[in-house]
């Protein structure tokens, strides 16, 4: 694995796998402000400050599409120019995601750097013995998500034969209802279909954005976390017919992939005065104790 782990001072074992999941970047070319009022190439240089923050390795950058709003050239190339060089510091692999926002032959050429068709942008990685497939749902000309016949045909394929850590799908549109009207117009269709295919197979999470707000829920059985966005997030204090953007609240997934659990821990990408009780020296402290040490040093209440 590629992050280091800590000292273990609980029931579990270290995280096997660590990794940073984005979402909806909808970066635009020429800096151009989206809606005129959101800077989406700030928000990301914002957030993949915090990402440098986190002090881990991670085994991969994974980002579940709409990686630019409309699809245009610059756009992918002003992504690539963002976090390629973090990403190359970090150590970590990119795994990118198509998203309703994007098209499809212009994200191969000048994002990937593949030909350019209308070819379903798909990847199989094998993070250090953890699958991770990347599906593409988006839909040529539309903004709901589905998943074809051929597609899920190829994921059954790959599916058939487990992975040594198991298997985790990253994906745009999320296999899961929102209580937001707008969002079940554009949700992803044959979910009985894909559930199908998940049925039995070593698919251990799905990793989605589509949203701009953090969720979670299962589906076929499958634990399903959707990462909010880097560009705007949907204010979610109101009645759910008037959700709307706001250039506030935007988070990442610290994803940590242990042997019989995953956690999605939601970090927000803010600036705010933090206090100094935990250090290396506290941690050492801690760590040269016996488990029945640290719980009378740290655990214990004093007398009332
Ligand atoms: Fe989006
Ligand atoms: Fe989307």
């Amino acid at each position: 694995m590629a992050s280091v782990p800590g000292p273990q001072f609980g029931a579990h074992e270290p995280a096997g796998h660590v990794i940073v999941h984005l979402s909806d970047t909808h970066l635009l070319a020429g800096d151009v402000r989206l809606g005129g009022r959101f800077d989406t190439a700030a928000n990301l240089r914002a957030t993949l400050e915090a990402v440098e923050r986190l002090g881990v390795r991670p085994d991969a950058l994974v980002f579940t599409g709409d990686l630019t709003d409309l699809g245009e050239p610059d756009a992918y190339r002003a992504l690539r120019a963002a976090v390629e060089p973090i990403a190359e510091r970090l150590g970590a692999p990119i795994v990118w995601v198509a998203g309703n926002h994007d098209e499809r032959p212009e994200l191969r050429r000048d994002l990937l750097g593949l030909e350019s068709t209308q070819q379903p942008v798909t990847a199989v990685r094998d993070l250090a013995g953890l699958r991770l497939v990347a599906l593409d749902t988006s839909v040529p000309g539309w903004h709901h998500g589905d998943l074809d016949a051929a597609q899920l045909d190829w994921l059954r394929g790959i599916l058939a034969e487990p992975a040594p850590h198991g298997t985790l799908l990253a994906m745009h549109h999320p296999p899961l209802p929102s209580h937001i009207p707008l969002f079940d117009i554009l949700e992803l269709r044959h979910q009985t279909e894909l559930a199908d295919v998940i049925a039995g197979s070593d698919v251990r999470g799905i990793l989605a954005g589509h949203l701009h707000y953090s969720t979670s829920g299962t589906f076929a059985g499958v634990p399903v976390s959707v990462a909010s966005a880097t560009c705007y997030t949907m204010n979610l204090q109101r009645p759910p017919a008037q959700v709307n953007g706001m250039d506030a609240g935007q988070s990442f997934h610290l994803v940590h992939v242990y042997d019989d659990t995953i956690t999605h821990a939601v970090v927000p990408v803010v600036s705010a005065e933090t206090t100094a009780v935990f250090d290396d020296a506290w941690l050492a402290r801690m760590a040269a104790l016996t488990p029945e040490q640290r719980l009378d040093a740290f655990s214990r209440k004093p007398l009332r």
